[in-house]
This record gives structure tokens, C-alpha cells and sequence, in this order.
């Protein structure tokens, strides 16, 4: 690599974007978000998250994954069924289906959106399927309608794991409206953030009750230390929802950035062979929390090569890989051959796993031929340091 490259600075990952309300808010937090306050905070930021992203309620939690893992138990998840989850996506989706005693059965993705088909779901569904969650990766979404339709025709019950969405709208509606149940992440990487944190949303009130309930230790709100069940500790702190409010507030601005930086990526990259970057399928406005790339054979570069030559300057983390390859995952998944309803037609289908297969360089991927790179590395790094420049 070139000596003056190497002496600049490294260029991370977009992390959280933190002004002076974010850091007021939660200073008045610490000030006052005690005793009588404790819980105003997290209400008022349970309302107006429910209030953008247009759902009747909202539960304020830890995490994504204690809001997944929430979601299941108060739809009665539990050993015996079967809950379908995409074959590419964050650990998080799919362990808390094992915390409940449930199988997770994967289905494929497909090669435009990174998320599952109603086409995709009915190959995995059996009479013990309970469930699916569906996830918005990467900030896309898949098709609703007719999953929303095949899961009602099968009364399976839809969570829509919406970690890395916030923002993001399909057919005019918000990333997390959809299905039985929503679940957002805060955690430090995402668009809006809260350091860790995460949301369950709902329409149905029953869901969101039981949620509330089981947050707090399954303590009864009419008789004092007294528990009526074993519940978990998933409650947010008033420090965090503070910072999520401010956050929140700010948060057209936030995905607007987002936006801008694929569009930097798309000007720089959109037309070069063999290489894809988050597409917007059609109905889907995308608030492109990682730009990410997908490599195809004809880009002539192996993915980890591709890695390792930018890896100097960046830090690209892989594509999220299929659920044979982790150890975790595999054990998620119950060893090695996993439960796939009908693993033969499973292997037929075009779209599976494209992208963790073929091979994604700014995040992830197997590589392909070996006729050189089309994009010049070096170049590559100096025009996308002229733009982070102007970011302000
Ligand atoms: C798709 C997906 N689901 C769930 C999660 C879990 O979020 P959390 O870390 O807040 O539990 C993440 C976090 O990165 C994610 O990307």
C-alpha cells in the first residue's frame, strides 16, 4: 500500500452520531430520572418510538435479542415448535428461539432483497411451525404481503426483527409495523442508539402486556415483592431511553446520512462489473444502515483478498455468514444437518444464500474468478476519504 495512505488515519465503520442534545438529555436524566421520574423517560420514549413507527405499543428493553426473545413467550413459543428464520442474518435472531425450547428451521434468501420469499417460507413450513421471524437485513425488506398472507392462510405467527431498519419504509409503511410483533436494536452500531438498547412493538395489546409483565420479574403491579411467576430483568434505564428520545428526535436526519453514504458508495462503485451494493427493491425505501457489497465471480477478486487489501485503511467486516459455518450457530440450529422440513427442494432454489456465497467485500462473502481486480484499492480509499471529509 502506498507509504502516504498508511500514514493517515484509520477510517472505522460509521459509528453513533452524538451532539449536544443527546448529551443534555441524558445529563438531565442523570440529574433527575430518579424516583418518581424513573420511568417517565422510558414511557415517554416507548411513546413516541410507537408513535414513528406507527404501532399502538411499544416495550422498552436491553436489547433486540430480550425483545425477540420477549415476543416468543408471549406468543407461547415454546419446545415442539418450530419457529423459521432467514438463513443469512445476526445470531440474535435465531437464539432466542432456542432460549424458549423451539427449533429454528432456515430458509433461504433472496439474491435482490438479502431477506426470506413467501416462496422461500412455504419451503420450510410444517404442521410445528409456530412462527417466522422475518428480518429486514442490512436495512431491506422483504416482501410482506405475501408472507403476511401464506403465515395467516398456515397460522403462523410473523415477529419482524427490524434491528437494522430503523427508518427504513415498505408500501408506505415503516420498517417494524409489520406482523404480530416488532423488534429494534439500539445497540452502539445502529442508526438511532441508546449505547445498548432495544424496542418490541405491537398492535396487539395482550402481546405488549405480557412483555411488560415478564421485563420486570413477573412482579405483580398490585402486591409488592411478590412474583407470580420466574420473569427476566429486561428493563431500560432512564439514562438510555434519554439518549434514545434525543436520538429519536433527530432521526430523519440520521437516516438521511446513512442514505448519502451508499449514494457515495453507488457514485464511486455503481459501475463496476461484478459488483452489487444494497439494491432497493421495488416498494422498498432502504435506510441503508451498512453499506454493503456483494461480489460476483466476474469481479475477478476472491472476497477475503479484497478484504485484507482495503482492510489497511478500513475496518469491512464480512457479510453475515450461513448458519453451518459458526459453532453457535450451528449449535442454534441443533448440529450440523439442522431441521430442514425438505432439505432436497431446500438445495433447488436459485437464491440460496447468494450472498454470503458469492463474495462481499466491503461486508462479506466467498470470492470468485481470478482476473484481477476492476477497482484499484488505493483509488478506491483516496475518493472515499474526499467524501468523508465532507461528512461535517
Ligand atoms: C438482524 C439483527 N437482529 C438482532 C440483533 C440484536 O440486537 P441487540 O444487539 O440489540 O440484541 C441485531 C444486532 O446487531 C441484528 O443485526
Amino acid at each position: 500500500m502506498h507509504e502516504g495512505l498508511k500514514a493517515m488515519a484509520r477510517i472505522p465503520v460509521a459509528g453513533p452520531w452524538i451532539t449536544q442534545k443527546e448529551i443534555d438529555a441524558v445529563a438531565d436524566a442523570a440529574r433527575n430520572g430518579w424516583y418518581a421520574n424513573a420511568n417517565s423517560y422510558g414511557e415517554r420514549f416507548e411513546r413516541a418510538f410507537a408513535g414513528y413507527v406507527g404501532t399502538r405499543f411499544a416495550v422498552s428493553l436491553p436489547s433486540c435479542t430480550s425483545a425477540l426473545h420477549l415476543a416468543l413467550l408471549a406468543l407461547r413459543v415454546g419446545p415442539g415448535d418450530e419457529v423459521v428464520v432467514p438463513d443469512v442474518t445476526w445470531i440474535a435472531t435465531s437464539a432466542p428461539v432456542s432460549y424458549v425450547g423451539a427449533t429454528p428451521v432456515f430458509a433461504d434468501i433472496d439474491r435482490r432483497s438479502w431477506c426470506i420469499t413467501a416462496e422461500s417460507l412455504r419451503h420450510v413450513v410444517t404442521p410445528r411451525t409456530r412462527a417466522v421471524i422475518v428480518v429486514d437485513l442490512y436495512s431491506n425488506m422483504p416482501d410482506m404481503d405475501p408472507i403476511a398472507e401464506l403465515a395467516r392462510e398456515r397460522g403462523i405467527a410473523v415477529i419482524e426483527d427490524a434491528a437494522e431498519a430503523v427508518g427504513s419504509e415498505h408500501r408506505g409503511r415503516r420498517a417494524g409495523s409489520f406482523g404480530d410483533a416488532s423488534a429494534f436494536s439500539f445497540h452502539g452500531s445502529k442508526t438511532l442508539t441508546t449505547g445498548e438498547g432495544g424496542m418490541l412493538l405491537t398492535n396487539r395489546e395482550e402481546i405488549s402486556e405480557r412483555a411488560l409483565f415478564l421485563r420486570n420479574h413477573a412482579a405483580s403491579t398490585e402486591r409488592m415483592f411478590w412474583n407470580t411467576e420466574v420473569g427476566f430483568k429486561y428493563r431500560m434505564s432512564a439514562l438510555q431511553a434519554a439518549l434514545g428520545l434525543a436520538q429519536l428526535e433527530r432521526v430523519e436526519e440520521l437516516v438521511r446520512k446513512k442514505r448519502q453514504i451508499l449514494e457515495w458508495y453507488r457514485e464511486e462503485l455503481g459501475g463496476i462489473a461484478g459488483l452489487t451494493l444494497n439494491q432497493e427493491v421495488e416498494g422498498t425505501r432502504s435506510a441503508a444502515w451498512m453499506t454493503t457489497v456483494v461480489l460476483d465471480p466476474s469481479f475477478g477478486m476472491e472476497k477475503d483478498e479484497l478484504i485484507r487489501l482495503l482492510g489497511e485503511r478500513h475496518r469491512f467486516p464480512p457479510f453475515l455468514p450461513p448458519p453451518e459455518l459458526p459453532p453457535g450457530l450451528r449449535e442454534v440450529r441443533g448440529g450440523p444437518a439442522g431441521p430442514r422440513a425438505e432439505p432436497g427442494r431446500l438445495r433447488d432454489l436459485p437464491l440460496r444464500r447468494e450472498p454470503a456465497e458469492r463474495a462481499p467485500a466491503l461486508e462479506g462473502g466467498r470470492g470468485g474468478g481470478r482476473r484481477g481486480p476492476q477497482v484499484d484499492p488505493e483509488a478506491l480509499t483516496r475518493r472515499m476519504e474526499g467524501k468523508g471529509s465532507r461528512t461535517g
